[in-house]
């Protein structure tokens, strides 16, 4: 029996082809894995209702970790049109997967690494080294959102204050959520030897919920003295980002905020093709490139793998494997620097496949 079960969840689109460029990487290192393919995305909406089916659910739950390359999604009534005439009349609404799969599997961290490797001509900046951790779990993100206000909501004497045909989106942030954030981003910061956590936030506004964040961050900062922690509200940080991206190192976010502003991180390290991400918890681990399924690429083999094969590299750093995942970096490292193959992105024409052979052919 192989030493590892890595449930393997192209999607949809381009997703398949970075998913498929990552196994010529991952097979180069001879982890000592078995890839099970799950069934995920927008078919399988349009056929069953259901981007997530629950088998998948139940192969995620067998495995160590995952691979999961990208989704369709489109607005709920458009989404709604798609299904097969049989589940039209169902009131079925499409959830996006991996915003599920982040809350049924308490995949609390969203470890998002943005470095620029030296030789990238898509680099903002050279020596640009930042770590994004962002809530996954709660925020605006657990999706209890009213299109029409339920009149009994009325009674309370706050909700005078809004109008009677708003709708709303609650934002819903605890204590424990963001305190094992706030702490996994300290841990990190003290066992890679960084010297900053930032708090990325908007409790000048938001005051009680990222009040709580802040408030919990600064509580959390005593355990960890040898680390500095400073704090900045989202807005004046997407600037300072661009001014002065040496300025940060760690930064910690409640799930929107870090949405965002990983966005920018890996702009500034060279966009899409290079932001890949760590959706993680106790028990299972779930990796992807944060770009989406690009379905106007699909087919031609163009987009860039990097971001895949990064996001593997992460998977096996998280299993363990940190000599594996250190080959896959040094050859990612080499190949950005050599300059010889590029994908369109980065200027050049290479395909996504010619440059997963030409990293693999550097471990
Ligand atoms: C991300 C994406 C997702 C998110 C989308 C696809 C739901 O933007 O992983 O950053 O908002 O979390
Ligand atoms: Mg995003």
């Amino acid at each position: 029996m192989a030493k590892y079960r890595i449930a393997w969840l192209p999607g949809d689109g381009v997703g398949k082809e970075v998913c498929e460029a990552a196994k010529i990487v991952l097979d180069k290192v001879n982890l000592d894995a078995e890839y099970i393919n799950g069934d995920i995305g927008w078919e399988f909406w349009c056929k069953e209702g259901d981007a997530l089916p629950q088998r998948t659910i139940e192969l995620l739950k067998n495995c160590n970790a995952a691979l999961f390359g990208a989704i369709t999604s489109k607005p709920i009534k458009e989404a709604q049109k798609e299904l097969i005439p049989e589940l039209q009349s169902k009131g079925l609404t499409y959830r996006s997967p991996i915003v599920r799969m982040r809350q049924l599997f308490d995949l609390y961290i969203c470890l998002r690494p943005c470095k620029a490797y030296p030789g990238n001509p898509l680099n903002y900046k050279e020596n640009i080294d930042i770590v994004v951790f962002r809530e996954n779990t709660e925020d605006l993100y657990i999706g209890v959102e009213f299109d029409k206000i339920p009149e009994v909501m009325f009674s309370i004497p706050e909700f005078s204050k809004i109008p009677k045909d708003a709708k709303i989106s609650i934002k819903a942030n605890t204590k424990k959520g963001s305190e094992r954030i706030i702490r996994a981003a300290f841990e990190f910061a003290r066992k890679n030897k960084r010297k900053k956590v930032t708090v990325v936030h908007k409790a000048n506004v938001v005051r009680v919920t990222d009040g709580l964040f802040l408030e919990t961050a600064r509580e959390v900062a005593k355990d960890y003295p040898e680390i500095e922690m400073d704090d900045a509200n989202i807005d004046a940080m997407t600037m300072w980002m661009l001014k002065n991206p040496f300025n940060y190192d760690v930064l910690v976010a409640p799930n929107l905020y870090g949405d965002i502003i990983s966005d920018l991180a890996a702009q500034l390290v060279g966009g899409l093709g290079f932001g890949c991400s760590g959706n993680i918890g106790e028990k299972l681990a779930v990796f992807e490139p944060t770009h989406g399924s690009a379905p106007k690429y699909y087919g031609l083999y163009k987009v860039n793998p990097i971001a895949t094969i990064l996001a593997a590299k992460m998977m096996l750093d998280w299993l363990g494997e940190k000599e594996k995942a250190n080959l896959i970096e040094n050859a990612v490292a080499a190949v950005i620097k050599e300059g010889k193959v590029r994908t369109y992105d980065m200027g050049g024409n290479s395909t996504t496949l010619q440059m997963a052979e030409a990293i693999a052919s550097k471990i």
